[in-house]
């Protein structure tokens, strides 16, 4: 047993010399005490002195061989973004949220359960393993990287002023977690830093985009004084008497509420909703951790729940 980890050991220095400005760069952990906190840096991968920057990252839990069984068929050759996704964009579009707690908060298995959890939603909304796929339905998430045949330009005149349509321009679903309508493009964007409105195709040419677009909605509430689907994930949330009333409570179930509300909660158990659930569960065995540790149905499920944010006349999603 000794020799054979003292073996591991040499590997993995050997290897760390033959990749040494990676190496170092990952590794060394710069450490600050600001107002009696202890914040840290990671080399490029989490930056801005953070508390969320000290502990593990994405990387060091989760690696090429992990992303690579995760989404096993997403470049098949009956894929319909083949050679799009990889690897590189996810830790690349992850690294810009990490110093916010995204896949860094509360020590291992929760970060490996967020990242999980997160994957779950964008393989759900990015797969084609329908009925009898090879290899079966969850092993065909990231088929997709934008809507196939849109019906329409998802242009909503409403937003005129704030968001206005380029000329041109069409709005249909892309992404990791779709986007659709010119107005989730325009403040996406924004957040982002990244102009989406006059160029909503930059989703669909560019992984990185497409995975800090969706990255950024599950980082961001909706609206103010409200949850991000990170926060009701990871604990950061405490409902109010109101969110009990509507069933809603913290955990895999409220993310499903956050994203999509009633297209997905509040419609009992129903399969767009037990499909998100089920790749989560998926990718949590796939992983390692064991779906055991996602908890018992009524925390994963949002099938009583009312929604955070009902929707009047839109069909936004
Ligand atoms: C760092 O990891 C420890 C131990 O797992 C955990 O308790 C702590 O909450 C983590 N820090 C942050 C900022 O999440
Ligand atoms: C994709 O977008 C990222 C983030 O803006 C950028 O750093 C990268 O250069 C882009 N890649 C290509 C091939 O344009
Ligand atoms: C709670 O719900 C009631 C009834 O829907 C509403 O009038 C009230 O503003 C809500 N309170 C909060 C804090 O959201």
């Amino acid at each position: 047993m000794e020799a054979r980890s003292g073996e591991f050991a040499k590997i993995g220095l050997v290897m760390c010399v033959m990749a040494i400005a990676a190496c170092l760069a990952d590794k060394e952990v710069k450490v600050k005490i600001v107002k009696g906190e202890k914040v840290c840096e990671q080399g490029w991968e989490c930056k801005g002195y953070s508390k969320y920057c000290c502990n593990l990252t994405i990387s060091d839990i989760f690696q090429t061989y992990q992303f690579e069984n995760l989404f096993s068929n997403r470049n098949s050759p009956v894929a319909h973004a083949v050679g799009f996704w990889d690897y590189r964009s996810f830790i690349l579009a992850a690294s810009t949220f990490e110093h916010l707690g995204f896949g860094t908060t509360g020590g291992k298995l929760m970060q490996m359960k967020e990242i999980a959890a997160f994957l779950g939603h964008v393989g759900c909304k990015t797969s084609c393993g329908y009925g009898v796929a090879t290899g079966g339905p969850l092993a065909w998430g990231l088929c997709f990287n934008k809507e196939m045949s849109p019906s329409q330009k998802y242009c909503d005149e409403f937003y005129k002023y704030e968001y206005p349509c380029a000329p041109g321009a069409e709005y249909y679903g892309r992404g990791a977690i779709p986007i659709y309508w010119n107005y989730n493009y325009g403040a996406i964007g924004k957040g982002i830093n990244q102009d989406l409105l006059n160029h909503p195709e930059y989703v669909e040419q560019n992984a990185t985009i497409a995975f800090q677009a969706a990255i950024y909605r599950w980082m961001t509430p909706v609206k103010r004084k409200q949850p991000s689907a990170h926060d009701v994930f990871v604990g950061n949330w405490k409902p109010t008497k109101n969110d009990t009333l509507a069933r809603r409570a913290p955990g895999f179930g409220s993310t499903m509420n956050l994203l999509y509300g009633e297209l997905t909660c509040g419609q009992g158990d129903i399969d767009p909703m037990n499909n998100i659930i089920s790749h989560y569960l998926y990718y949590l065995d796939l992983l390692g951790v064991g779906r055991e540790e996602a908890g018992p149905h009524e925390v994963l499920s949002c099938a009583e729940q009312l929604p955070f944010n009902p929707s009047t006349t839109k069909s936004s999603s």
